[in-house]
């Protein structure tokens, strides 16, 4: 039963409306110290939807997944940030201590984890608290409900980098509560228990920030699934033009009419198609319905310019030998963005095994049919089973 309401889960009309049939969920405010260094980006500013243009034009230009000439400089990042959480427990197998945190990716936020729509089919969060898993599934900085700060210089992948370690060392050690902030309500009888075993779930720029956060503090995850991530084995430009970004303040004024200088969103629900969805036609099995893709166009995101040019060039991906845990990478087969259009044979099966020497398993799963928003096809869940599988095979 979920014991209250919030504004925010008003605000995000219901998403906790399916978990509370399956569990026990609760909305939390946090307040998350963090240090970090963050980069100052030769970038271009966004006040318009011209600016928009000028920005994707430019980035596009850039060599793909380097953008290292573009960095400036350092900026040393020192601060406490509002990040929203929704944490569920399961009904069952209360007594089974392992967590998930789940780390969206652009343009969504928590709500991309835990589809209202047909959650049997499409809802990870439902998949994982039937599974029996307890699941924090949070927005990251700068998206949905969490602290939306400047685009250019705080809203980056490295400093969410440090986030998501402070959020882990929090659940580890039973204290996320009491970081919980003033005036924001949970059921007062809700106690938390210290996780031992923390599995980290992830999509797309939320996985690039979690093989980041496997890179330098590997030790504190028991182990991993990255979704529509693989280690580069191209360099084509970043496609930022298929978002037919709009600056996000003028897109939607009722909705993002919030969102400072440098966020910017998709424009329509085709530039969502475009990015994240893959059908030959309306009868492909493995492919999506028309409800689905209009589902993701009513939970869609605005995101920070500083998060859309922060891939794998601003982050520090690599050798990982202090990640002890499973490691299972989940591609869609016809992901545009990671593989322009199709990944059997695009990955490097031969690269993991040397970032991450001593991970108890890795293993490299395709989707069929599926784009790169796989969680919105058909039959997701058959895919979710896959990956709960392989941890429950792996001691989690
Ligand atoms: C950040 O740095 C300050 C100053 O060194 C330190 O007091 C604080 O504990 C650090 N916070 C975190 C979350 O590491
Ligand atoms: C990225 O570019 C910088 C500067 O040109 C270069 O030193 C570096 O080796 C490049 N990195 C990769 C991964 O290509
Ligand atoms: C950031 O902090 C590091 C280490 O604390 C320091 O060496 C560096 O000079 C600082 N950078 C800036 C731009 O202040
Ligand atoms: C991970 O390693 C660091 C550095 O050795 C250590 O301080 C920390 O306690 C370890 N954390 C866990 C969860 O084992
Ligand atoms: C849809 O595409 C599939 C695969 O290309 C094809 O076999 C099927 O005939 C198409 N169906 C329609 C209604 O066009
Ligand atoms: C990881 O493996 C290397 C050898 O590849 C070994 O030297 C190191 O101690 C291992 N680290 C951990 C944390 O198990
Ligand atoms: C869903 O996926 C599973 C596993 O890939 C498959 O066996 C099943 O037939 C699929 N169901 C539908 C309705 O497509």
């Amino acid at each position: 039963m979920k014991a209250f309401t919030t504004l925010a889960s008003i605000a995000l009309c219901s998403a906790t409306a399916i978990s509370s049939v399956r569990a026990d969920c609760h909305d939390l405010m946090l307040n998350i110290p963090v240090n970090g260094t963050n980069y100052r980006l030769d970038i271009l500013r966004v006040d318009s939807n011209t600016d928009a243009i000028d920005l994707v034009v430019d980035i596009d230009r850039w060599t793909s997944q380097n953008i290292t000439e573009r960095i400036l400089g350092e900026v040393n990042i020192s601060a406490t940030f509002s990040i929203y959480a929704q944490l569920c427990f399961p009904e069952a197998a209360k007594d089974k201590h392992i967590v998930q945190i789940l780390s969206h990716g652009g343009v969504f936020d928590h709500r991309y984890w835990d589809s209202q729509l047909d959650p049997a089919q499409y809802s990870y969060v439902y998949a994982a608290l039937n599974a029996g898993y307890t699941v924090l599934n949070y927005d990251r900085l700068g998206n949905g409900l969490s602290e939306k700060p400047d685009a250019y210089t705080v809203a980056q992948a490295p400093i969410e980098v440090e986030v998501l370690q402070v959020l882990t060392e929090m659940v580890r050690k039973g204290t996320l509560l009491s970081h919980s902030a003033a005036g924001y309500y949970y059921s007062p009888k809700l106690r938390l228990p210290a996780f031992d075993k923390i599995v980290h779930v992830a999509h797309s720029l939320g996985s690039q920030i979690t093989a980041a956060f496997l890179t330098k503090y590997g030790n504190q995850s028991s182990g991993a699934i990255l979704t529509g991530f693989t280690f580069p084995t191209k360099t084509g430009p970043f496609k930022a033009s298929a978002f037919g970004l709009e600056f996000a303040a003028t897109n939607n004024p009722e909705l993002f009419g919030d969102r400072p200088s440098g966020y910017v969103v998709p424009a329509t629900v085709n530039n969502l198609q475009n990015c994240f969805f893959h059908r030959y036609n309306a009868s492909d099995p493995t492919g999506f319905t028309e409800e689905a893709l209009a589902y993701a166009e009513s939970i869609k995101q605005p995101l920070s310019v500083g998060e859309a040019v922060a891939t794998r060039g601003l982050l520090k991906i690599g050798y990982s030998p202090d990640f002890t845990g499973p490691l299972q990478f989940y591609l869609a087969e016809f992901d545009f963005l990671v593989c322009d259009g199709d990944c059997k044979g695009d990955y490097d099966p031969s690269f993991p095994p040397h970032v991450y020497p001593n991970a108890s398993a890795l293993e490299t799963y395709i989707r069929p049919g599926a784009g790169h928003g796989n969680v919105l096809h058909k039959n997701a869940s058959a895919g979710y089973a896959v990956s709960l599988d392989f941890l429950k095979r792996h001691g989690l």
